[in-house]
């Protein structure tokens, strides 16, 4: 017995049936992002490891124990699969000079992301993103965050997502964010040895992290501490005041959690997460938020006043969180039947006719009787069936069935591309 070699664990095929409604999603996508302005941008699945060390934080679970990295071949920093697309559209970004062109840059991407994270529902190690990065000194305004939000929600929507909650916060200024963490360990140290084992680390590496934990008895300590925002210098207040009355102009209703504050380190003021409550314990569908320096981090002082703002969509979870699934229809204009095998290789010749007409159409390849090839196209969905039988070879011509009305015509051969010119309008 040959021993079969299995999937990975934590990853998906898509199969032709539900492929169709992975290209849906991805047009209306595409719809959206055009009309919001978005350039697509496609980088490499993998970068230098030290591109997210940098950027997502030494001390994220990301970079800590979810990057997979790849078997070296000498060089001198590893290469890693992208676990998320904005380390790798930043450095896109400066090394194509992008703010030499234009003061704000609009990309947006689709693809595959890779962490190397324990399996179960809606977390995978290998799972899309459609995400969206505005890069540029132009970037910053309250104003473009309102827009990213909003154009998350309304992606969340075009793909059938209703039951979902806008959560929003925001962390401050760099300076801000110390005074927050020192807030929270100053808060946290009288119970620091009733935390889980997990948030006893967190609390010396990312205290933030505490904020978001799952465990019962760490979130009974946190739900005890106020975190009304007193962390906030006034300038981050009035930035997060005119962020909240942008989304208010655009209607879109969002709730302030300041619990919320997301797992990747390079976030400053706002942040923000779509979750849906169908999704269990990984309700995260989208999430996503500002972070000015870290283009600076990656290019250095003279990208100091280079600001951006973005977020991701996992595509995974949106279906998991859309209840209806509507897998658009696929059919197939026309199936060729041969009634003998001596009438295949016609039948062959008239298939490669009418796909040079843009018309798709498939043939019974190996044969059969009339009725397991009427099955098969009927399988495909075919609109209609060309049928050569003996009759119709020796009259030149092809018996042709409306799939629709199960109405039958012959048409002769010299006629035939007349017909298909017909269906084609
Ligand atoms: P993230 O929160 O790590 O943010 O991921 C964004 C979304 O990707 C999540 O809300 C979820 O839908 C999906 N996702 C993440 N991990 C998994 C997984 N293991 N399995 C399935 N789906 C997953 C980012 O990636 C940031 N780059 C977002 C961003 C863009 N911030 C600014 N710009």
């Amino acid at each position: 017995m040959v021993d079969r070699i299995l999937l990975p664990r934590g990853t998906a095929d898509i199969l032709p049936d539900e492929a169709p409604l992975w290209q849906a999603i991805e047009k209306k996508a595409r719809q959206l992002l055009q009309v919001y302005n978005y350039k697509e941008i496609r980088t490499p699945v993998f970068e230098e490891t030290l591109l997210f060390k940098r950027s997502l934080g030494q001390t994220s679970d990301v970079v800590n124990k979810q990057l997979l990295e790849l078997a070296s071949h000498n060089e001198e920093s590893g290469y890693a699969l992208r676990p998320e697309g904005t380390a790798s559209v930043v450095r896109s970004y400066i090394e194509n000079s992008f703010d030499k062109k234009e003061s704000i840059s609009k990309f947006f991407y689709i693809g595959p992301m890779f962490r190397g994270e324990r399996p179960q529902k809606g977390r995978l190690r290998q799972f899309h993103q459609i995400g969206v990065e505005v890069i540029g000194p132009g970037t910053l305004t309250p104003l473009l965050d309102a827009e990213v939000i909003n154009l998350s929600v309304e992606l969340s929507k075009a793909f059938g997502l209703n039951d979902y909650k806008l959560k929003i916060n925001s962390l401050g200024t760099l300076k801000d964010k110390e005074h927050f963490s020192l807030f929270l360990r100053k808060q946290l140290k009288e119970h620091l040895h009733s935390l889980c084992e997990e948030c006893q680390t967190r609390f010396e590496r990312n205290v933030f992290r505490i904020l978001d934990c799952k465990n019962e008895t760490c979130r009974k300590i946190i739900a005890k501490i106020d975190l009304s925002g007193s962390h906030l210098s006034k300038e981050s207040q009035e930035y997060f005041s005119k962020v909240k009355e942008a989304l208010n102009v655009l209607k879109v209703p969002f709730h302030v959690e300041p619990q919320l504050v997301r797992g990747l380190d390079y976030y400053t003021h706002t942040v923000f997460e779509i979750t849906s409550s169908g999704l269990g314990s990984q309700d995260a569908v989208g999430a996503g938020g500002r972070y000015n320096h870290l283009v600076k981090e990656l290019g250095g002082e003279p990208y100091a006043d280079v600001g951006a703002v973005g977020f991701s969509l996992g595509i995974e979870r949106a279906l998991l969180a859309c209840p209806k699934k509507e897998i658009p229809d696929e059919s197939l204009d026309v199936f060729i039947l041969a009634l003998e095998d001596s009438f295949q290789t016609k039948a062959f010749s008239l298939l490669n006719e009418i796909r040079h007409l843009g018309l798709s159409a498939e043939m019974g390849y190996s044969g059969g009787s009339i009725k397991s090839q009427m099955r098969q196209a009927n399988r495909l969905k075919a609109k209609y069936v060309m049928i050569l039988g003996e009759d119709e070879i020796k009259n030149d011509e092809v018996a042709i069935k409306n799939m629709d009305n199960s109405q039958q015509e012959k048409v002769a051969f010299s006629k035939v591309k007349d017909f298909l010119m017909q269906i084609r309008s």
